[in-house]
């Protein structure tokens, strides 16, 4: 079967009303990522010649957010077509014909059902072998709301009733269809042409393949999920929450067994795709998400967030930091309470304190800034030391300059650098200073007016107060 051409549809075209929302269901999010791009991972590992996402409601931004997936997604061909005044998932199938002309086997997702594994889709594609068609199916404890599967006396499928339509008898059938199918290519242009919408919500109902399948002699296959809970489907906000919660216990436990150690499972949030290394830990409260990758023994103390940002190995994040877009280098410390903004580049050993902010910052080598700083496009150089409230004035109402510290400069506390400006190496500036033009490598900068002391300045002051007080009470 190794040149039969494959693709695969994802149905994705229902206005999902269920959810009360102007977003189109299948870009409401499951763990943090929108369901249809959960689906189009699954879709993915089966390798197909192409896949087709049939969109209807809310189009334009389904639309939108394929095609920044296929560009992020080199080398995987989608594309979606359009399904015009939807009339059921057989109609929307029928709409890609046109798109799946010459394949030998069509794979049927919904996008509403972001949990399927790929084991299991690779399991459904082998039940089919060279029958017209194979359906995924589970035993679950409450069926209501899916279509029922209806067995005949051989154990083979005879039809699937949707719930509007059961009679109180099948209502009890606890297989439900949990909508994929694999079908034959040729079977399935000639069956969709068969199917009508003579049912309770007078649709074309893609299920009805099933009977026509039966009623041909050539059933097809059923394979029953060993685990039902990843065949749920999200129809409802509630359902959102479930499913997320399901696939954020599998993310944990897959780490747990790959040697990191979550202290709270319970209030931990960790996306699919989320790498951690052996030996690191995981704190309460921790979000980590995106394109996240951590390194091994590193530390994730509580509260910590941390979205697209790459962590070395034995690194220290203190509770409550914040980090998008980043990078943290091997033996750095971070927090507690430090914001990484994007751009933020931290070396080896480096040290960020608390109330640090950053943006697109990078700072070599055992750098410091270890106390309430901002520090904003700029480059500091190996083991400088940044004192307490130095802020970078990177804006000038109009656009952002550059600061550039060369190594081993040191900034006096309560600092203004005004970019764009450049201190050369080992350069000094003093406490309380606005550095306005560059300084060179070895020079001090000081722009503070000197001081002046008073002597007995306290004293007299308090005499002239005793005085003006008695004055009051005399004219009283
Ligand atoms: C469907 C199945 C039901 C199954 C359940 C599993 C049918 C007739 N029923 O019911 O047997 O138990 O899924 O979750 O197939 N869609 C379109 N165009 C349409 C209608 C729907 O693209 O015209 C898409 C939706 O966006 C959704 C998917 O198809 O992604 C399923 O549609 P939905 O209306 O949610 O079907 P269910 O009632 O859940
Ligand atoms: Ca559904």
């Amino acid at each position: 079967m190794s040149n039969s051409r494959r693709a695969v549809v994802i149905l994705a075209a229902g206005q999902g009303s269920r959810m009360k929302s102007a977003t189109p269901k299948v870009l409401h999010e499951v763990l943090g990522y929108p369901m249809i791009g959960h689906v189009l991972r699954s879709a993915t590992a089966l390798s197909p010649e192409r896949i087709v996402v049939i969109t209807g409601h809310g189009r334009a931004i389904v639309d939108a957010w394929v095609d920044q997936w296929a560009a992020a997604n080199e080398g995987v061909n989608v594309s979606c077509v359009e399904q015009v005044n939807p009339r059921g998932t057989g109609h929307a199938v029928q709409s890609a014909l046109g798109a799946l002309k010459g394949m030998d086997e069509v794979v049927v997702l919904y996008g509403d059902v972001p949990l399927l594994q790929t084991e299991t889709l690779a399991a459904l594609v082998a039940a089919r072998g060279d029958q017209s068609l194979s359906l995924l199916a589970g035993q679950l404890d409450d069926p209501t709301g899916y279509g029922r599967v209806l067995l005949d006396a051989n154990g083979h499928i005879a039809a699937i009733v949707e719930q509007a339509d059961t009679t109180p008898e099948q209502r009890r059938v606890r297989l439900i269809n949990a909508g994929m199918m694999v079908v034959d290519g040729a079977f399935l242009g000639d069956a969709l042409g068969r199917i009508d919408d003579n049912n309770a919500q007078g649709e074309l109902y893609l299920t009805d393949l099933l009977a026509i399948a039966a009623a041909d002699g050539n059933p097809g296959a059923v394979y029953v999920a060993p685990d039902a809970d990843e065949l749920q489907g999200v129809n409802t906000r509630a359902q959102a929450a479930l499913a997320t919660d399901f696939l954020r216990k599998k993310v944990l436990a897959e780490l747990m067994a790959d040697g990191v150690a979550i202290e709270q499972p319970a209030q931990t949030w960790i996306e699919v795709g989320v790498q951690v290394g052996r030996d690191s830990t995981i704190r309460g409260g921790v979000e980590l998400r995106g394109t996240t990758r951590i390194g091994e023994r590193v530390l994730v103390e509580r509260g910590c967030v941390l979205n697209g940002t790459v962590v070395g190995d034995d690194v220290h994040l203190k509770p409550y930091s914040v980090a998008t877009d980043s990078v943290i280098g091997d033996e750095t410390a971070v927090g507690p309470f430090a914001h990484l903004r994007p751009g933020t580049d931290l070396g080896k050993k480096v040290k960020v304190g608390n109330f640090v902010e950053t943006k697109k910052a990078t700072l070599h080598e055992g750098a410091k800034a270890s106390h309430l700083s901002y520090l904003g496009d700029c480059d500091i150089g190996a083991g400088s030391n940044i004192g307490a409230g130095t802020i970078t004035c990177n804006y000038d109402g109009v656009n952002k300059h550059r600061t550039v510290l060369a190594a081993g400069v040191f900034i006096g506390s309560d600092s203004q650098l005004v970019a764009p400006v450049n201190l050369g190496e080992g350069a000094y500036v003093g406490a309380g200073t606005t550095v306005t033009t560059d300084v060179p490598a070895g020079a001090l900068a000081v722009s503070r007016a000197p001081q002046r002391n008073i002597e007995g300045w306290v004293a007299h002051k308090k005499a002239r107060q005793a005085e003006e007080k008695a004055r009051r009470k005399g004219s009283n």
